[in-house]
């Protein structure tokens, strides 16, 4: 008896067991399993466990080569055998400390690449993966756009593409095919600061912008041409973290992830977006890494994605040590590998490799999944055209600095400006008007770049080629006087004042050093005193102040503004920023661009523009006074212009519609000067059963007009476009009255 009762036991704890594990091994299995082409079949097919993990391990340069002294690279041997050989390693991304020539990535990837197709069995092509974020980042001489954020002021999705086309055609012009951009994050809390790297605030700009610059990455083939594959990132609710601090955990309910953090993912995998990384953070206390929910139901099943999934970087031993969601490194890679990430930037050691065929051999994880994974990374290697022709294309290296990229730069960057105020017309300078120029941000080009510039922190200046023109360089004309620098004590003002007393005009470069990710934690978004003093010092000389802002966020000038009389906003405009800045300061380009992101007063009071009624509550009738008024430093879409734009006529196909809407808006250029407008199509849901936000960008569009000039511009707007995302998380429209406004001009109409 006794034995048949724990026989019995153990029957039933197998059979348990065995449900566990199917469980475990089919948890994947509930999307449609991927269809890939015979030859990826075949390969996968004949490939060892071991390799196939090897295929999935992403590694940094750091684990094969060595950099000497002169910033020389050199293979070495019994690493590369380690790597390539005994791990079957299938993709190294990154640099050891900064940009190489373009000729060095050559020789480097060529020599990997040799390696690879005749020392390896599976002789499968390796594949260079790096952060072209903003320009050929990692290339010594590449070309260094704005970044995401001054883009986002152009509202111009033509410089966005012609911007990434150039970004990839000089990464694929040094052999590399992948680039881990573009951040579809959508930028919504001021204090974060990868602020910089994100379209802006507005979920619509995220994902038209994000849009246009994976059209420009990928172009309309990968297979030799200058375009490389992009990455979606990261996946997702990355962005507002509750701390405001870089890979911190994010609070976000899942009705609000889909209204404003999702939307960019879902039209870049539409468009055919290849691959996406994950999150390195953790939302609602789960680390997106671990989070099957979004990485397979909502992202394969729901969106569609059929590309590969790339971890960030080092986020599984992470999920260990610092989220201790896993109680053991191990355990950490069944839980990822079991959410749905096909490859790791591990990306220093074999512990993922080696876990990941233990798990394999143990039965937790099934070849099958491995399989997946396999053949989606196979597949990104066809695409790219690595099975056609594996070694670095010299065909293409012509596309490395053509001149007429520079303009493209320029342009890029003279639409990125922000004029914020321009008290009594101080602005336009008249050539000839003696400047005194000062300030941390106007002597290093690192400045005007920021993060990802030719190093990963961007402030090693030695890097930047001597092409680019630091702001005192650009204003030549100008009397530079040193005031303050990053990093180094503060010294006496006494030959500055003294000097202003000469000049008829300060500017004024003020804002950030350059910083990536977590190093640029900051604890609040005060300007730092020193900078305050700096301009309460100057004001005191009573010579008109041009303030000229180079930052990856907005940083809190309310004590400061009052002081100066006009606010020039560059964020991070590249390489050609300088020289915008000296254009728009003299009147020889009229500024056009808008603000991506709300410009906060106070530290306290981080709103978006597409806040909700309850946000600026004025009661102002009653006794106590309720009001908190929504009541920032700049709103989302100021930003001024040398000559002025008058909107009228905004008219609409009807005033009860039914399915789609036509609306007119006539624009006129009423001032002296030619200009561009970005016109801003908003609506305002009057009722909704989820409550409506103040306003929404639904469309933007920019043209120039020159002086006297008028024209009439056409949006068509569908329900989709003013539908919203309900509590049981399905996109309804319901029908109502809602106001549609561009510039001054504003209509009512009802949508049945
Ligand atoms: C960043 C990613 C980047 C990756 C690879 C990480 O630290 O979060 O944005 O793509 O590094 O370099």
């Amino acid at each position: 008896m006794k034995y048949i009762k724990v026989l019995s036991f153990i029957v039933i704890s197998l059979f348990f067991y065995a449900c566990d594990q199917t469980k475990e091994q089919t948890a994947l299995s509930k999307v449609q399993p991927p269809n890939f082409d015979v030859d990826i079949n075949q390969i996968i097919g004949r490939l060892t466990l071991e390799e196939k993990v090897g295929q999935m391990t992403n590694l940094t340069l750091a684990t094969i080569a060595d950099e000497g002294t002169d910033r020389k690279l050199t293979l070495d041997p019994e690493k590369m055998e380690e790597v390539f050989l005994k791990y079957h390693v299938g993709s190294i991304q990154n640099v050891i400390s900064g940009a190489y020539e373009i000729d060095q990535w050559h020789t480097l990837i060529q020599q990997l690449q040799d390696y690879t197709l005749t020392k390896t069995n599976h002789k499968i092509p390796f594949l260079y993966c790096i952060d072209a974020v903003h320009g050929a980042n990692y290339i010594l001489g590449g070309t260094q756009f704005p970044h995401n954020l001054a883009l986002g002021a152009t509202r111009n999705k033509k410089l966005v593409k012609a911007a990434a086309a150039v970004t990839a055609a000089e990464t694929r012009a040094a052999g590399i095919r992948y680039n881990f951009s573009p951040v579809l994050d959508a930028g919504r809390n001021q204090l974060w600061s990868r602020l910089g790297e994100t379209f802006g605030e507005d979920t619509y700009i995220v994902k038209e912008l994000g849009k246009a610059s994976i059209e420009g990455f990928e172009g309309n083939s990968l297979i030799n041409s200058p375009t490389v594959a992009s990455t979606m990132k990261h996946f997702v609710g990355y962005s507002d973290p509750k701390n405001g601090k870089d890979r911190a955990p994010a609070y976000i309910p899942e009705i609000v992830l889909r209204e404003y953090y999702l939307p960019q993912f879902q039209e870049a995998i539409k468009i055919g977006s290849k691959t996406l990384m994950v999150n390195s953070g953790e939302l609602n206390g789960v680390p997106l890494h671990a989070n099957k929910y979004l990485l397979t139901d909502v992202l394969r099943g729901e969106l569609g994605f059929k590309g590969m999934i790339i971890s960030d970087w080092q986020d599984i031993l992470k999920m260990h040590e610092r989220h201790q969601v896993a109680s053991s490194h191990k355990e950490a890679v069944y839980l990822a590998i079991n959410a749905g990430i096909d490859m790791v930037i591990v990306p220093y050691t074999f512990d993922f490799t080696e876990d990941l065929i233990e798990l394999v051999k143990e039965g937790r994880i099934s070849e099958d999944r491995i399989n997946e994974s396999v053949g989606r990374i196979l597949t990104l290697k066809k695409q790219v055209g690595l099975f056609e022709n594996p070694n670095v294309e010299e065909e293409l290296k012509p596309y490395f600095r053509k001149p007429e990229y520079q303009e493209t730069a320029l342009q890029a960057a003279r639409e990125s400006l922000v004029l914020l105020k321009n008290e009594g017309d101080v602005l336009p300078l008249k050539k000839g008007k003696k400047v005194l120029l000062t300030g941390p941000t106007a002597k290093h080009a690192s400045a005007l770049h920021g993060a990802w510039s030719y190093t990963w922190q961007g402030y090693k200046e030695a890097l930047y080629p001597d092409s680019i023109k630091s702001v005192k360089a650009a204003f030549s004309g100008a009397s530079y006087v040193k005031s303050l620098e990053f990093d180094k004590p503060k010294g006496s003002y006494r030959k500055l004042l003294a000097s202003a007393k000469n000049h008829e005009v300060i500017v004024l470069c003020l804002g950030e050093k350059s910083y990536a990710e977590t190093p640029g934690n900051i604890p609040d978004l005060a300007f730092p005193e020193d900078q305050v003093d700096l301009v309460k010092q100057l004001a005191k000389t009573g010579k008109p102040i041009v303030l000229v802002l180079l930052e990856g966020r907005p940083r809190i000038i309310r004590d400061i503004e009052p002081f100066v009389d006009a606010i020039l906003v560059g964020f991070w405009p590249g390489s050609k920023g300088a020289e915008a800045i000296h254009e728009v300061i003299y009147g020889d380009y009229n500024p056009s661009g808008k603000l991506p992101i709300t410009y906060p007063r106070y530290s306290g009071t981080l709103l978006t523009y597409d806040h909700k009624r309850l946000d600026e509550a004025i009661e102002k009738d009653d006794p106590y006074d309720y009001s908190y008024e929504f009541n920032p430093q700049f709103k989302f879409g100021d930003g001024l212009s040398y000559t002025t734009f008058q909107y009228s006529q905004l008219t609409t196909s009807a005033d009860t519609v039914v399915n789609d809407l036509k609306i007119s808006i006539t624009v006129k250029n009423t001032g002296q000067k030619d200009g561009q407008e970005a016109i801003e199509l908003y609506t305002r849901d009057w009722y909704a059963s989820v409550t409506p936000s103040v306003k929404r960008l639904r469309r933007f569009e920019k043209i120039f007009l020159k002086a006297g000039e008028e024209k009439t511009i056409d949006f068509i707007l569908n329900k989709k476009d003013v539908s919203f995302i309900d509590p049981s998380y399905k996109v309804i429209f319901e029908p109502g009255n809602f106001d549609i406004l561009i510039g001054s001009e504003k209509k009512v109409i009802y949508w049945k």
